[in-house]
């Protein structure tokens, strides 16, 4: 017999079915809810609701484990391939050798971008945010990609989810070379997919950029650690925004507007300047202090979801090592500051009684500085990396029958009916 929960209010009861998934808690459906009883339920952060139903991805935050479409985060990095995670997200399941090749020959021959498009980039600021340029350049490309903006017709929907996989690099680096004052590199078909991003970040004309396989490898596996989250606050801005029938290209622009915000994807930049600002292992008490008597807050660290260590955090710091060793930088002392902090944060009862662990961004700062990126960066390159997951959210969102327009309502406590006032009787 299926399960449900008996809701009363003024007099009147409800019958509300639980619904069950393959893993995590079960959901009450509320939907009917207010039609027959006349009451909304309040829930503003969403800390208890369940906004779609999903096959993508799964967090066990009690746990610290995270699994795209059943695979965990630790096989993925280990064995997989940025571009073959792509694949898993946005089709369901790891492809074969010829469905794997199909796939990276499509990304690969997308990576280019219309050339009017280069003019966007010299209207803004030299000093301009990279991350205002991402959000302006991918809401743009709806207006270069006409012939796959019907987000009723499945191929035009694969279509543009292919082109933003593929672009986002391409603009990304633009973004970086427009501000370090340098021409733009245009992307070469036989470098992968990691490789070709940093040969357009970091090649000058006046020299051969040859890939590091070390650094290539860290950074295939930075992008996989941040390929998808499940509904997180900028994946739940793309489907909000889908919901409305907007075209992909504007809903990932909202979404890397929603990524930007210090508490979400800016957090990595954060980091790195909450580290340059403690600066050695000697102040690490001091500012420890400082994050009980609420003066700051300890970036990378805390998470809505992960009440243990967020696997990816795991994943990082190990990344951080190899690229560190890799450019010689293993003494860095901002490692030395990352450690040590972690190391008494993580045995303070103040961080114990909240259980606040690292999160992906505390070591990710570090390791994308070693890799050459300005902390301005950080987040561009964790938007490149979401994109997929944005993208494959999103097509799941169109096709499932029980989504419609997202329109959440309120608790209204503002002032009740009252008559105008002409100017001269207030
Ligand atoms: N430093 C100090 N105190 C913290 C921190 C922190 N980083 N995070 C949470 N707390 C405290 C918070 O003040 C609260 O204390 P109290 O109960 O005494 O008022 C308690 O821990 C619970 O925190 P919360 O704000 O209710 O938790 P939340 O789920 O609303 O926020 C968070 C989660 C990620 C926004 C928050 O932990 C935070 O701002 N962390 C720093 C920013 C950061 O690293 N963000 C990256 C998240 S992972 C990547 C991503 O999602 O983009």
């Amino acid at each position: 017999m299926s399960e449900s929960v008996k809701f009363e209010v003024g007099g009147r009861s409800l019958d509300l079915p639980v619904m069950k998934g393959t893993l995590g808690p079960d959901v009450v459906d509320i939907r009917k809810l207010y039609g027959e009883t006349d009451v909304f339920t309040y829930d503003p952060s969403f800390t208890s609701t369940a906004s779609c139903e999903s096959k993508i991805t799964f967090i066990d935050g009690d746990n610290g484990v995270l699994l795209h479409r059943g695979y965990p985060i630790e096989q993925l990095a280990e064995n997989s391939s940025f571009l073959e995670v792509c694949y898993l997200l946005l089709n369901g399941e790891l492809p074969n050798a010829a469905e794997f090749s199909g796939f990276e020959n499509t990304i690969t021959r997308h990576t280019m971008l219309h050339d009017q498009f280069d003019r966007f980039f010299n209207g803004f600021r030299r000093d301009a945010h990279p991350m205002a340029i991402m959000t302006g350049a991918v809401g743009a490309l709806s207006a270069f990609y006409h012939d796959s903006t019907n987000v009723e017709d499945p191929e035009q929907r694969m279509i543009s989810s292919h082109r933003l996989i593929a672009k986002m690099p391409t603009i990304a680096a633009r973004a970086f070379k427009y501000s370090q004052g340098q021409p733009f590199v245009h992307p070469r078909n036989d470098l992968s997919y990691a490789e070709n991003f940093l040969r357009m970040c970091f090649a000058v004309p006046a020299e051969d950029y040859k890939p590091n396989p070390v650094l290539a490898k860290a950074m295939d596996k930075i992008f996989i650690l941040h390929a998808d989250h499940e509904q997180n606050a900028s994946t739940s801005t793309v489907r909000m925004v889908g919901s409305s029938g907007a075209n992909p290209f504007a809903c990932i622009a909202a979404g890397i507007a929603s990524l930007w915000g210090p508490k979400h994807g800016g957090a990595n930049e954060e980091a790195l300047n909450m580290l340059k600002a403690i600066g050695t292992v000697d102040n690490v008490p001091d500012f420890v202090q400082g994050v009980k008597d609420r003066r700051h807050m300890l970036m990378g660290f805390g998470h809505r979801v992960y009440k243990n260590y967020d696997p990816r955090a795991k994943i990082m710091q190990q990344t951080c090592h190899e690229v560190l060793a890799e450019m010689g930088h293993g003494d860095d002392p901002l490692l030395k500051v990352a450690m040590e902090l972690e190391k008494i944060a993580l045995n303070e009862d103040f961080f114990v009684e909240r259980k606040l662990y690292p999160n992906v961004d505390f070591y990710s700062g570090i390791t994308l500085r070693a890799l050459g990126f300005p902390p301005e960066m950080f987040t561009v390159l964790f938007a490149l990396a979401r994109t997929v997951g944005w993208i494959s959210q999103w097509q799941e969102m169109i096709q499932d029958p029980a989504q419609k327009i997202g329109r959440p309502r309120q608790l209204y406590t503002g002032a009740v009916k009252r008559d105008y006032t002409a100017i001269d009787g207030r």
